[in-house]
């Protein structure tokens, strides 16, 4: 066996030992990539025969994968005659391999193939999606096999940082590296990092610190969010018992389509909106979501459906409207497509009422994440504005959006009176 003295960062010293689970997250520049490259090939010259994976969510060329930093490394390490280059893959001593993989491009039954490497690396790891995650955990199962992850975080719910930060497997060696960890940061990167300090602060924390995405450019709500915050109107706000809750829905695709189904729970209490719950899932079945309503004691809330609530579930080939009805619950007809410019026109609303609503803190984190990222798309090169970008952020948005338009239109939604369901015919 060889040893290789190769100076490591001091942030990286954790990861130097064995683990199942070693993982890097952070801002730009960090040296995350370099110092996984640079593991992997040193680990690769001192136990001969090791078999890695270097994986990416998505990898539709080698371009896209981590082989061209492996081959640098190897040639500045000095050790090329240990290791041969082909087109997609790496001999290693003693006839070990890296190999460079997309995870979309596998499935359940192809990703067996990969059960005797020892080593998996999946950079980009923000982009891991939970199928894949769950699908390559227990496929890298050799003896003393390791999973390695680098990632610039994005947004807590990302499958890797609820694996690896909020539920944390025991013995995972997690480490939070920045420029500033990096002995080699460049001059180049260090005047990008200067740049967008002053011209962009919003979006300097996760770009630079490795914080998760707060605002974006042309976030919709950022600014009502952050008043709120200033206010004291994010924090504990509980329920009325004498007024109506009233739950408004998006409803998203359903089957392998799905988009995200969510619903915010909501109360008018005078001039007071009162955010109390909000809910998201992607992929369940209408009992799941009805399930959930049941379980927070919200049987008796009004629910209101946005257009595609008349739609039909294309499982049952009927209306949500009504099977929600048929689950016994008090359901508003659907509010009217407000055509092209509905989401602009349910934007506006839900700015006019921002001064009004409180935030129940700890139940609507994940709305609010997603509510302050919801942005306009913009066409980079004429620089115009090209409406809401849908994403997974969208449904939060059009969900509260909902809100803020039944809340402008009282006489429809019948002001904390009992609703008549003369309308039910609505087409
Ligand atoms: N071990 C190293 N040896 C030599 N240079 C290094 C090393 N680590 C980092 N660098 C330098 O720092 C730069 C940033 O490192 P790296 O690309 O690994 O960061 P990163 O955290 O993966 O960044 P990003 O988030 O942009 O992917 C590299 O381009 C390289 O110039
Ligand atoms: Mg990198």
């Amino acid at each position: 066996m060889s040893i290789l003295k190769i100076p490591t960062a001091k942030a990286f010293e954790p990861l130097l030992q064995p683990g199942r689970y070693k993982a890097v997250f952070g801002g730009r520049g960090s040296g995350k990539s370099h110092f996984f490259g640079e593991l992997l090939v040193e680990t690769c010259q001192a136990e001969r025969g090791t078999l890695a994976v270097c994986i990416r969510e998505a990898q539709r060329t080698l371009a896209q994968s981590s082989k061209r930093l492996i081959e640098g490394k190897i040639a500045s390490l000095g050790i090329a005659s240990g290791f041969k280059l082909f087109a997609d893959k790496i001999e290693t001593p003693g006839d070990g391999i890296i190999i460079f993989r997309g995870m979309q491009d596998h499935t359940a039954d192809s990703i067996k193939s990969l059960e005797g490497f020892r080593i998996a690396w999946v950079d980009e790891a923000q982009s891991l999606s939970a199928r894949s995650l769950a699908l390559l955990r227990p496929t890298i199962r050799a003896e003393g096999s390791e999973l390695w992850a680098s990632w610039n975080p994005r947004r807590k719910t990302d499958a890797i940082d609820d694996f690896l930060r909020a539920r944390k497997p025991p013995g995972a060696i997690v480490v939070h590296a920045n420029w500033r960890d990096n002995p080699w940061f460049p001059a180049v990167l260090e005047e990008e990092r200067r740049t967008d300090l002053s011209l962009y602060p919003d979006r300097y924390d996760h770009i630079w610190e490795g914080d998760y995405v707060r605002a974006f450019e042309g976030a919709y709500f950022a600014e009502m969010l952050t008043q709120a915050r200033k206010e004291g109107r994010i924090g504990k706000v509980s329920a009325d018992p004498l007024l109506p809750l009233r739950a408004f829905i998006d409803i998203g695709g359903s089957g392998a389509t799905a988009d995200a189904f969510t619903i915010w729970v909501t109360q008018w209490a005078g001039a007071e909106i009162r955010i109390l719950d909000y809910y998201e899932s992607v992929g369940q079945v209408l009992a799941f979501h009805v399930n959930w309503l049941r379980s927070r004691g919200y049987q008796n809330a009004i629910l209101y459906l946005p257009h595609d609530g008349v739609a039909t579930n294309n499982v049952t080939g009927k209306r949500y409207e009504d099977h929600l009805r048929e689950a016994g619950f008090t359901v508003e007809p659907p509010v009217k497509n407000q055509g092209r410019g509905a989401a602009m026109m349910r934007i506006e609303a839900l700015r006019r009422l921002g001064p009004q609503i409180w935030w129940n803190e700890a139940t609507t984190e994940a709305g609010r994440d997603a509510i302050g990222f919801y942005h306009e798309r913009r066409d980079e090169t004429r620089n115009v504005g090209l409406g809401p970008e849908h994403d997974w952020s969208s449904h939060a948005a059009d969900g509260l959006g909902l809100m803020a338009i039944c809340y402008e239109q009282p006489g429809r939604a019948a002001f904390n009176r009992p609703i008549r369901y003369t309308e039910q015919g609505w087409v």
